[in-house]
């Protein structure tokens, strides 16, 4: 067992019957939705709602009932994944380019439980490039916005030589910041961005983190 896995099987243990579930992105995010598909199998009875098409796709090739958000105000618990995961257990998230699900989701779940390889614990956050969601119409304006403001190298994601399009139709600017003194400030300073939808900035959102090691010890956090 890989420390992805063992994170991801680990907290595939707080899900119980009855719950509405929600379902990361990423490949940590993959064992827990697998481990979960395993036990609706074995008869557990969960709805859940998937933060991307690709976790959608794997929900349903592994039985997992999903739950349009219309039938659904609040989730039990929410399991995902982070690029990087800080001592107050503020996050990097969206480098699978997931980010504003992930977010919708983690808010709207009475648990959030990151699940994590030992890899990802810094002690300070910003070494992983930061992803910012940001509309198409006028993007070259809002990159330039940020760039002026923040003074740091910062690329629109690009997949196959075309800018990346999320599952919502937008695109993403990834801020090399390496280091963020304050993620708070920083997080709502983006948010009130004219041009940015959401950011991979998730403060005060975590209740639980889970990391995996490599020989597949876990430690909760
Ligand atoms: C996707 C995410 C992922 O959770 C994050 O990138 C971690 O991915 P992985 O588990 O593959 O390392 O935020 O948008």
């Amino acid at each position: 067992m890989n420390a992805k896995q063992a994170a991801g099987y680990k907290a595939a243990e707080w899900v119980r019957d009855g719950m509405t579930v929600g379902l990361g992105t990423g490949s940590t995010a993959y064992y827990a939705i697998e481990k979960i598909g395993e036990m609706v199998g074995k008869g557990l009875k969960i709805r859940a709602i998937a933060t991307s098409n690709a976790s959608e796709e794997l929900a349903v090739k592994y039985g997992i009932p999903l739950v349009a958000s219309s039938e659904v105000t609040r989730l039990d618990i929410a399991i995902d994944g982070a690029d990087e995961v800080d001592p107050q257990m503020a996050l990097i998230k969206g480098g699978g380019g997931a980010l504003l699900r992930e977010k919708l989701v983690a808010i709207n779940s009475d648990r959030f439980i990151v699940i994590a390889d030992s890899g990802k614990m810094v002690s300070q956050l910003g070494g992983f490039k930061l992803p910012i969601e940001i509309v198409p119409f006028c993007y070259e304006w809002t990159l330039g916005r940020l760039q002026e403001r923040y003074k740091v190298e910062i690329e629109m994601r690009q997949r196959d030589g075309q800018l990346y399009v999320t599952d919502n139709g937008n695109y993403i600017a990834d801020a090399s910041f390496g280091k963020i003194v304050s993620p708070g400030e920083l997080s709502h300073e983006l948010k009130m961005t004219t041009g940015v939808v959401d950011h991979g900035l998730f403060v005060d959102i975590a209740d639980t983190v889970i990391v995996g090691y490599d020989d597949g010890r876990t430690e909760v956090i």
